[in-house]
């Protein structure tokens, strides 16, 4: 079968990823190697067992097992071949830029100290910088199911690897977990001269989109798909270019919508939003950031004008200087003019 002339443009076309958690990025036979590295017992016979039981019903049902799948992490070489891996996957698929998420409390609520998860992490994001040409961000995560306290304390012991840390997010459970649980937190996060972002708008209601932005401030809405139901907070986004990282695989695994072919991102886009696609959760959720774009072209039959915004909106969207997000903005260009030169001939 040949390919799909968008889809040509798609593969070679420089990517960014702003909305991907490393801990989602743990495929099933590096958990099993490292269950057995470190001689944790799976419940699951094999790989193939394991990955049949990615059967999400909502969000909660894949934090579950995600939590669960993250015990097999005890040491930093373990997240520095996590995250390494993860790397090595983005650069097959043309990111050049990447903003990653990691949820410190996943870790040190099961006795990993914070500077294992995070030393780890940080070291691959450092040497992807000069070994593969990625440039990243590292977001600290807090988990919303647990208390403003426990946030707060995990802000304490983040505070001597404060150089190493980019912005601070929110996620884990959202419905009965608003963002207004953490106002003080995020008024703390923004006192340190980081952006913040927050996750809103998955399952939760077009609410907690505006608690989001009013109350804790953020510069990035993660998700937010359920912002379309509400046309005030829609003119709201568009106005002010806020970023929404949609996540399309994601969103249907977790059952946000029954079929790609009825996700909202042509809406979204139509609407005036800066609406961006990434991964999310990919080793749990089937398919990295190309095929998430690939997936919805196929599925909304998206056009190449509408692949090329939503590949510039994601540069727009990125903590990039000024001067490489115009330099990766004309690249887009040259690329998206050549295949138009060679589609039309
Ligand atoms: N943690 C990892 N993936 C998540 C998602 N899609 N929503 C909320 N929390 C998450
Ligand atoms: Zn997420």
């Amino acid at each position: 079968m040949s390919l799909h002339p968008v889809d040509a443009l798609i593969r070679r076309l420089p990517k960014t990823e702003l909305h991907l958690h490393i801990e989602g990025t743990l495929e099933p036979e590096l958990m099993f190697a490292l269950a057995k590295r470190n001689g944790v017992a799976l419940p699951y016979a094999d790989v193939d067992a394991l990955r049949a039981a990615y059967d999400f019903s909502d969000l909660q049902s894949f934090l579950d097992l995600y939590y669960a799948g993250a015990d097999v992490l005890r040491t930093r070489q373990d997240f520095y071949d996590l995250t390494w891996a993860y790397l090595e996957r983005a650069q097959a698929d043309g990111i050049v830029h990447t903003e990653i998420f990691f949820d410190p409390q996943t870790h040190t609520g099961r006795g990993i100290p914070f500077d294992v998860a995070f030393g780890g992490i940080r070291q691959a994001l450092d040497d992807a910088r000069s070994r593969l040409g990625i440039s990243s961000r590292l977001i600290l995560s807090f988990l919303r199911h647990l208390s403003e306290e426990d946030g707060l304390a995990t802000l304490e012991v983040a505070l001597p690897h404060l150089a190493g840390i980019d912005g601070f997010g929110l996620d884990s459970s959202e419905r009965g977990h608003p963002p207004s649980k953490f106002q003080r937190l995020f008024a703390r996060c923004r006192s340190l001269g980081l952006p913040c972002v927050a996750h809103a708008g998955e399952e939760g209601p077009p609410a907690y989109v505006w608690e989001a932005l009013d109350l804790l401030q953020v510069v990035r809405i993660d998700h937010g798909v359920r912002s379309l139901e509400d046309l005030g907070l829609v003119q709201r986004l568009a106005e002010a270019r806020v970023p929404l990282t949609v996540c399309p695989l994601s969103n249907v695994r977790l059952k946000v919508y029954p079929q790609l072919a009825m996700h909202p991102l042509r809406q979204m886009l139509q609407a005036g939003l800066l609406a961006t696609v990434n991964s999310d959760d990919p080793a749990y959720f089937g398919g990295y950031l190309q095929e998430n774009l690939l997936a919805c072209r196929a599925a909304l039959d998206l056009s190449a004008d509408e692949v090329v915004r939503l590949v510039r909106n994601g540069f727009e969207a990125a903590w990039l200087p000024a001067a490489e997000q115009a330099r990766w903005l004309a690249d887009v260009e040259r690329i998206h003019a050549d295949w138009q030169a060679g589609s039309a001939g």
